[in-house]
């Protein structure tokens, strides 16, 4: 992800307005470039909150949740089996 594609960078750590991982997600559904494609099961609320928190957190690849001490919203999500 880092590397991103021949379309350029799909994330900027720290930056989450700026990255395209996230641009995506917060498409309307009927945007050509919506993310994941319609008909595809779509991300909650929560998780897009998760993934938006996640890149402006700097994208840490290691550290684990309670490490990185989310504020409340965020730790309250329920980790996904
Ligand atoms: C079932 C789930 C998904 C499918 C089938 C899917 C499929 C695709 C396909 C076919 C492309 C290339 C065509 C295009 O650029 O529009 C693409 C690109 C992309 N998708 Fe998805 N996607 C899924 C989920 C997601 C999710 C969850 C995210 C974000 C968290 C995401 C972010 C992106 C991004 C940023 C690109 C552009 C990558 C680039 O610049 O090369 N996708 N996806």
């Amino acid at each position: 992800m880092q590397k991103g594609s021949e379309d350029g960078f799909v994330l900027k750590p720290g930056q989450s307005a700026q990255s395209p991982l996230v641009q995506r997600v917060l498409l309307p559904a009927d945007s050509d470039d919506h993310m994941p494609p319609v008909g595809k099961p779509q991300l909650t609320v929560a998780e897009i909150a998760l993934l938006k928190w996640w890149v402006d957190a700097g994208a840490p690849e290691t550290n684990t949740l309670g490490q990185l001490q989310p504020v409340s919203e965020i730790s309250a999500i329920p980790a996904t089996k």
